[in-house]
């Protein structure tokens, strides 16, 4: 069994056409060496600019976000043959923040990652528990119903890479300790065994996502479960380099 680990960075509503290819031309050098894979998603109207910057390098560029119709009056939503025809490989499904924010349920990240799969984006799917649902015990449970009900009907799990992101530590500087992270993606991986097969869960990659930076890197990496990050704040910056670098 041998994950091949995978650190995205998610730039949510940040930065711009100028300080995201200059921030991807800083880290192409320092990452070049990486032995896991690298990908960035950024925000819809970059995302031909951060191709281009992102040439002939091992970043590849990723979406947080796709729309599950083809095409048609969806005001202000994208379409994956949109992302598809400016490059981009891989795509954010169901962040918390979404999820919080814009009303997105288990049922459209369904949807979503139905259409990802058949247009072969690679799709993230973002999982994770607030902290009144950990507080009151109910971190299995959330985390049970956003697996069976967002996952629903998929053909080939080991397509899917989920991030498991507790909503209670993502901006907050507050990491899940390296037994926390281990311990609640063991359970993701048990789950996904139950739900598909035992021996696809093994090979589906789960990142860990929140307050992850260059100083927890390592240990968060170390956890047998942990196979990558979704890097929020430290992927605008040049410690990211050192996130994808934790093994060196
Ligand atoms: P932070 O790393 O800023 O906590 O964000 C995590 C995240 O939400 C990545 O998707």
């Amino acid at each position: 069994m041998s994950r091949k680990p995978f650190i995205a960075g998610n730039w949510k509503m940040n930065m711009t056409a100028e300080s995201g290819a200059k921030l991807i031309n800083e880290l192409k050098p320092l990452v070049k060496d990486a032995d896991c894979d690298v990908a960035l998603c950024v925000p819809a109207i970059l995302i031909p600019a951060m191709v281009k910057a992102a040439e002939d390098s091992n970043i590849k560029i990723g979406a947080e976000n796709v729309h599950w119709a083809a095409s048609g009056a969806f005001t202000g939503e994208i379409s994956a043959d949109m992302l598809k025809e400016y490059g981009v490989e891989y795509v954010i499904i169901g962040h918390s923040e979404r999820r919080q924010y814009f009303g997105e349920t288990d049922e459209t990240v369904n949807k979503r990652l139905h259409t990802a799969l058949n247009s072969g984006l690679k799709p993230i799917v973002c999982v994770g528990e607030t902290l009144a649902e950990r507080e009151a015990g109910e971190t299995e449970k959330v985390l049970t119903r956003q697996l069976s009900e967002g996952l629903k009907g998929v053909e080939d799990i080991k397509k899917v890479v989920i991030a498991y992101e507790p909503v209670w530590a993502i901006g907050t500087g507050k990491t899940a300790t390296n037994e926390q992270a281990q311990e609640t993606i063991a359970f993701i991986r048990k789950k996904i065994g139950e739900l598909f097969c035992p021996k696809c869960a093994e090979k589906v990659i789960i990142q860990y996502g929140g307050s992850m930076n260059a100083a927890n890197c390592k240990g968060l990496m170390a956890q047998p479960d942990i196979d990558g990050g979704l890097i929020g704040g430290a992927s605008l910056k040049l410690d990211f380099a050192t996130i994808v670098n934790f093994d060196k």
